[in-house]
């Protein structure tokens, strides 16, 4: 019988002290650059954030940057550069940012990101079936980095349930920034599927978390550029901009942009092997297991 061969994604894979064995990233940086990337003084202002891959970072950092500017972003203007990713793009990246504050993008765990009390830490987490979904044509349609343009997902699943992809394993990620957002009042902790809902009442919510001065601003003149933040950040305008992704046509970086599409890609074991780890999670942070329960009816 023959047998299928079974690629694997190439990733980088660094140590960290508060990682048992291996964390893979993206296979453009090394041990070093992930080192001085990392060694990152947070400063009081900084604004983080802090995303698992695939949850909606692009979304957020749009909004984010539309509201420190007042407009969205011009298409000569790109994202790396005014919000650059830690350990992707570099401490140097970062110090470059010249309009404070600063905006900082980061896939880290908790324990690896740079902290201080000052800075403000936005999390955007998304349910892990749309996020597991959503991470497989990620890896699929970035081949420069990932080369993995034949993967399975029934292999790549094994990879997101036990951890195994780039950024570490989504349930760590996502359990711990949750519990510092119940601990700490500079973490902020937003729902993907609660910005699809209530677009305009979630990024009131993300500026009011910033300070009086975000939340004056974006509600100035009866919400005008709250309203014009949730409009250019629509999933239907962000498509229109040229994201220099280098990706087959049919897996565009803005793919679909849609809660329960993962029901199009995972078994109902993968499905139920997904809810397991959910259960585990909440045995260990209670709560956390319910966090998506009110879009169950999307979910299902
Ligand atoms: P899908 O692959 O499910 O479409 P990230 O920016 O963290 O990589 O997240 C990417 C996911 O967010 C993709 O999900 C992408 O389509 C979705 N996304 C990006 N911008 C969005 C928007 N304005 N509205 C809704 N979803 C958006």
């Amino acid at each position: 019988m023959e047998r299928r061969v079974r690629s694997m994604p190439v990733y980088t894979y660094v140590s960290h002290p508060s990682v048992d064995g291996l964390y893979a990233i993206p296979s453009v940086t090394t041990q070093e650059g992930f080192d001085a990337a990392i060694s990152y003084q947070a400063r009081p202002g900084d604004i983080f954030l802090c995303t698992y891959p695939k949850c909606g970072t692009t979304w957020v950092q749009n909004a984010l940057l539309g509201m420190k500017y007042g407009r969205p972003l011009a298409k000569n203007e790109k994202l790396d550069i005014m919000f650059p990713h830690l350990e992707l793009d570099g401490i140097d990246a970062v110090e470059n940012v010249e309009d404070l504050p600063r905006m900082i993008k980061t896939h880290l765990l908790f324990d690896m990101t740079p902290w201080n009390p000052q800075s403000k830490y936005i999390c955007v987490a998304r349910n892990p079936k749309d996020c597991f979904a959503s991470f497989f044509y990620h890896t699929v349609g970035f081949t420069h980095l990932y080369h993995y343009e034949d993967g399975k997902f029934d292999d790549f699943f094994e990879l997101l349930i036990s951890g195994k992809v780039d950024s570490g394993d989504f349930f760590d990620f996502s359990t711990k920034w949750w519990v510092m957002s119940k601990e700490k009042s500079n973490v902020l902790y937003v729902l993907y599927e609660d910005l699809k809902y209530d677009p305009h009442g979630e990024f009131l919510r993300i500026a009011q978390f910033l300070g009086d001065e975000w939340a004056d601003k974006v509600t100035k003149n009866g919400n005008e550029l709250l309203d014009a933040v949730v409009n250019f950040t629509s999933f239907k305008n962000m498509s229109q901009r040229d994201y220099h992704a280098p990706r087959p046509a049919e897996l565009p970086f803005l793919r679909k942009g849609v809660i329960g599409d993962w029901k199009n890609l995972l078994t109902k074991s993968q499905s139920e092997r997904v809810d397991e780890k959910m259960e585990q999670s909440g045995k260990k942070y209670p709560g956390f297991n319910k966090l998506w329960d009110k879009y169950a009816e999307d979910l299902k």
